[in-house]
């Protein structure tokens, strides 16, 4: 799957995207290892700290189909700019595995980024592993 056919689903997922706060709608679509991709969308909440973003719903559904390894997320916002994820969205993606993020450059186009770059020296499973070693 080419980077911008994903970015695309991500496009048509924010449209179902439920802001009615912030009027900020967001679309995710992930792809994993083994080929299947996942979408979501933002999910706010009137008690603000409850919302829900694309990407941890769209990763949160891939992990309910039991896919645990994410080779590529794509992130749109409905108004068609960038929408760079927050770090807690790039702190799950770094449990799962994900190797890029692909997001709208300023011309529109499909850009991967590779999360390493993105969340450089992540807290990772392999941190906690080692309380489990003692
Ligand atoms: N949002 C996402 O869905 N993903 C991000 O990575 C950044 C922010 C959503 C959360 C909220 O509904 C709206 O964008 C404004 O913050």
């Amino acid at each position: 799957m080419e980077h911008h056919d994903l970015l695309d689903e991500a496009r048509a997922a924010a449209s179902a995207a439920y802001a009615p706060y912030s009027g900020f709608g967001v679309g995710a679509a992930v792809l994993t290892n083994d080929g299947r991709t996942f979408t979501g969308t933002n999910v706010e909440n009137a008690a603000f700290a409850s919302t829900l973003c694309a990407e941890a719903v769209a990763i949160a559904s891939a992990v309910a189909a039991g896919c645990r390894q994410i080779e590529r997320i794509a992130v749109a916002a409905a108004d068609g700019g960038p929408c760079p994820p927050c770090g807690n969205c790039r702190q799950i993606m770094n449990e799962f595995g994900v190797h890029h993020i692909v997001l709208e450059d300023a011309t529109g186009e499909a850009e991967a980024h590779a999360l390493e770059a993105m969340l450089p020296e992540a807290f990772g499973p392999e941190a906690v592993r080692r309380g489990q070693a003692q």
